[in-house]
């Protein structure tokens, strides 16, 4: 099993925790946006270089398509060089301590780089600069960051750059709401074949532990018709797969009088978009719609990401869930009736307040009923300002690392014997690349989210085909290409 997303341990190239965009790709995208870069700021830093980290999320990641889009409009490159840059901007995530500890830390390791190029600007943006207490420490104890930055003011980067060219202090602005979205800022995509997709903003589940609802305001959703629209200029470049992004995409469309099923439904008619995904989809809402827009949608993955958190129902209940354990499998049972062949993925919290060792063994029971396809684990991480920083009975340190451990090795076992399922079976992947961990194989994936490792061209890449798998560990499987076989008997 995984740890978390912002855990660089035993991270595996299913999720990178940290990404460093990187340059190349051609693929700065035409699309006018609304506010408009500043005519004098268009290519006004050409010859200068960026160097973009990103903590968190797919949508932070997607974040860093528009940030990069917006910075090579002004005419800045990228590199993944930190001596050559002349911006190294962090996109932060403050879902844990330990992701924002790592930021920190990193502000502090490339401060000497100052010294190297006294033009270097250093920047905050993201997640962690919604938080007041990050202003201030930023303030007090790193002061030499140049410009810091919120979720709601990515469109305003090139003047707050502008303007802590010029400046001896830090320039910040955080905005705490907003009423705009970003869909129209330019993208610079990190990949040709598949594409991330807004589709909803914010957060109003306010689950008491997680600090997501105030780094990114209110629940908003993009109307059916921008969505489609970007999805169809998505096919028309080439992009094979597309994946819907929102922090409960089952509640997309209650603002607007539509439905997540119907806008399924409405993607899955795109011409040439062969893949949809989504994520994350929290149980509540889960709509017998949905089920059957999944089922009877021939582009919908069949792989629903089911965040479940805890397996006992006072904990669900504490953390403002709004479900229990019995509607949870309810619904799995619903979903697997419709859908046989789903793969199911959770996210998994331990050491929760109050959280006993009974409570523990019903996560563990349902990790075991439910046998997850994969899960990341994540150990609790009181965060100021959530109402979960205040509960009592904290679970020691040393225990909720026990109890890490200890779920770790079930979910594990599950995870290999999904794996081990597939090996005989032929099944059509996507391929996504070259592997990241290993250069001379291609990685692909399945319908189901499961990565392939195959030899064959570069030419195959952006592909779908057939693979027979071959072997499987916990993570990965090998797979042999079944076009390719016929290649050689025919000679062709
Ligand atoms: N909107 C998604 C989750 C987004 S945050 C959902 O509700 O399903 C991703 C994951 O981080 C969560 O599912 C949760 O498991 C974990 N997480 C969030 N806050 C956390 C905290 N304070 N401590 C530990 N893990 C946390
Ligand atoms: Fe956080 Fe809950 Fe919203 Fe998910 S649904 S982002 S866990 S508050
Ligand atoms: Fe982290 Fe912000 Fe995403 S807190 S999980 S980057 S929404």
């Amino acid at each position: 099993m995984r740890t978390g997303r912002n855990n660089l341990v035993l991270r595996s190239e299913l999720d990178p925790a940290l990404t460093v965009h990187r340059p190349s790709i051609p693929v700065q995208e035409a699309l006018k946006h609304a506010a408009g870069l500043r005519e004098d700021l268009k290519d006004a830093y050409r010859g200068k270089r960026y160097l973009l980290k990103t903590y968190g999320c797919q949508m932070n990641e997607h974040d860093s398509e528009m940030i990069a889009g917006l910075l090579e409009e002004m005419g800045y490159a990228a590199t993944t060089d930190e001596t050559a840059a002349d911006l190294i901007l962090f996109n932060t995530c403050a879902v844990r301590e330990n992701a924002e500890n790592k930021v920190f830390g990193e502000i502090g390791r490339v401060k000497p780089l100052k010294q190297l190029n006294p033009q270097l600007l250093l920047g905050v943006c993201g997640c962690m600069p919604q938080e007041a207490a990050v202003q201030e420490r930023v303030r007090s104890t790193y002061p030499w960051v140049d410009v810091v930055f919120g979720t709601h003011n990515i469109h305003r980067m090139p003047e707050l750059i502008e303007q802590a060219s010029n400046a001896f202090e830090t320039v910040m602005e955080v905005w705490e709401q907003s009423t705009e979205t970003f869909d129209e800022l330019p993208k610079a995509r990190t990949d040709q074949t598949r594409a991330w997709v807004n589709i909803q903003y914010g957060c109003n589940k306010f689950c008491t532990y997680c600090i997501v609802p105030y780094t990114r305001g209110r629940e908003r959703s993009r109307t059916m018709e921008s969505i489609v629209s970007e999805v169809e200029e998505l096919a028309a470049r080439g992009f094979r797969e597309v994946t819907l992004l929102g922090q409960n995409v089952n509640d997309y469309g209650l603002d607007l009088g539509t439905q997540f099923s119907f806008l399924l439904r409405a993607v899955g008619r795109v011409a040439g978009i062969e893949r949809v995904r989504f994520t994350t989809s929290n149980p509540w809402n889960f709509t017998d719609d949905l089920i059957e827009a999944i089922a009877e949608t021939k582009s919908v993955c069949h792989h629903i990401h089911l965040p479940v958190q805890s397996g006992s129902n006072a904990v669900l209940k504490r953390m403002n869930r709004g479900y229990t354990r019995e509607y949870y499998l309810d619904l799995v049972r619903k979903i697997r009736e419709r859908i046989p062949d789903v793969a199911l993925t959770t996210d998994l919290i331990v050491g929760f307040p109050g959280e006993t060792e009974q409570d523990f063994q019903e996560t563990l029971a349902l990790v075991s009923d439910v046998a997850f396809d994969n899960a990341y684990t994540f150990s609790y991480s009181a965060r100021a300002g959530t109402p979960a920083a205040g509960f009592k009975d904290a679970v020691s340190e040393d225990e909720k690392k026990q109890r890490l451990a200890r779920l770790m090795a079930v979910q594990d076992r599950f995870t290999l014997l999904a794996s081990q399922r597939m090996v005989g079976k032929t099944v059509r992947v996507l391929v996504e690349g070259v592997s990241r961990t290993n250069g001379h194989v291609l990685a692909a994936r399945t319908d189901t989210n499961k990565l392939v490792l195959i030899e064959g061209p570069l030419r195959w890449i952006g592909q779908t085909l057939d693979v027979r798998i071959v072997s499987a560990n916990t993570w990965t499987l090998r797979g042999e290409c079944v076009e390719k076989e016929r290649e050689a008997r025919t000679g062709s």
